[in-house]
């Protein structure tokens, strides 16, 4: 029976694209070209599976397009760029990749929040610019992060590493917001106390988000969110873009209604609102949170593996989805 076919849709480690080819017919993109919804759904038209990135939207329309797909790997753990609905309703597996980024990012989480609290990109800048003439006693002075209060928005598996490291590293209060509230045990083990959305904008000194973007989390943190913060309290946003609105972030930068922020990504990204690029107060990384070299490679990996294990007929390692029809195409 011939191999079913695949699209790696975005470059991966070669060494991943060689493992893939021995089990499948691979069509890859190493020169790493972007592509519009309407050639991606011509790469895919004559596929069996896909590895995506965040970056490729699968929607109803590419799935109608695209008749012979069965699964779909997101080399990710968010996966807001799967309608997965409509996947779920065309018989089309999601899979992501939880697990193997949990403490990279929740490492990456923390670095963004000291980076902002301690204005090190911004002092950066300061003496690469050949500005730094003298030292002052002021200079560069930004907030205190050991023994502060910390508030999580999102308390999934990433949100409790970064509780940890503040409670456990930094002797930080933790406080956290969650759809459902963690079980007393891990409360415990991550230090971390349940307090409303509201009690936490108004006391924490830094501000977490690691939530998933859904239509009930677009904009969790608006203008009037932004009002609730301490004047001197810092955001951090690790999570999605769409979560913070941020033209009404820059506006609170440029006004200092809040004193600073870290973004690692953007509503529209690659795209960054302009007024996010005029302000001083934040620090600005291009969507890196999971980004090791083996972290990413154990990304890649585990997207392969969904693939290989759905083909092999033992059922996605990390499913999104229950689709309602499988017809699962060749055996390899
Ligand atoms: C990265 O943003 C991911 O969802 O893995």
């Amino acid at each position: 029976m011939s191999k079913p076919r695949i699209l790696i849709a975005r470059a991966v480690f070669p060494e991943v694209v060689e493992h893939l080819s021995l089990h499948f017919q691979v069509e890859s993109n190493q020169e790493d070209v972007l592509r519009s919804p309407a050639e991606l759904a011509a790469r895919l038209v004559d596929k069996d599976g896909a590895l995506t990135t965040g970056s490729e939207r699968i929607d109803r329309s590419l799935l109608a397009a695209c008749p012979r797909l069965r699964i779909v790997a997101n080399m990710a753990v968010g996966y807001n760029n799967f309608d997965v609905d409509a996947m779920t309703a065309a018989g089309v597996q999601g899979t992501n990749t939880p697990d193997v980024l949990t403490e990279t990012t929740a490492d990456f989480g923390f670095a963004l929040l000291m980076a902002t609290a301690r204005r090190v990109t911004e002092s950066e800048h300061f003496l690469r610019a050949g500005r730094w003439n003298k030292w002052s006693y002021d200079m560069f002075a930004g907030a205190e992060v050991h023994g502060t209060r910390l508030g999580i928005i999102g308390m999934g598996r990433i949100g409790q590493g970064i509780a940890r490291r503040g409670a456990h590293g930094f002797g930080m209060d933790v406080v956290y917001h969650n759809r459902t509230r963690l079980d007393p045990a891990l409360e415990a083990e991550c230090k971390a106390r349940y307090v409303a959305k509201e009690e936490l904008l108004r006391t924490a000194d830094h501000v977490v988000l690691v939530l998933p973007y859904t239509a009930d989390s677009h904009h969790t943190i608006g203008a009037a969110e932004l009002a609730q913060m301490k004047p001197t309290a810092t955001l951090v946003n690790i999570a999605r873009g769409g979560i913070v609105d941020d033209a009404a972030l820059a506006q609170a930068l440029r006004e200092r209604r809040i004193a600073a922020a870290g973004l690692d990504v953007f509503e529209g990204e690659p795209q960054v609102h302009p007024g996010l690029l005029e302000v001083p107060n934040v620090v600005l990384t291009p969507h890196i949170a999971s980004a090791t070299v083996g972290t990413r490679l154990a990304m890649a990996n585990l997207a392969a593996d969904n693939l290989i294990a759905f083909f092999d007929g033992r059922g996605p390692l990390t499913p999104v989805n229950t689709p309602a029809v499988r017809t699962i195409t060749p055996s390899i």
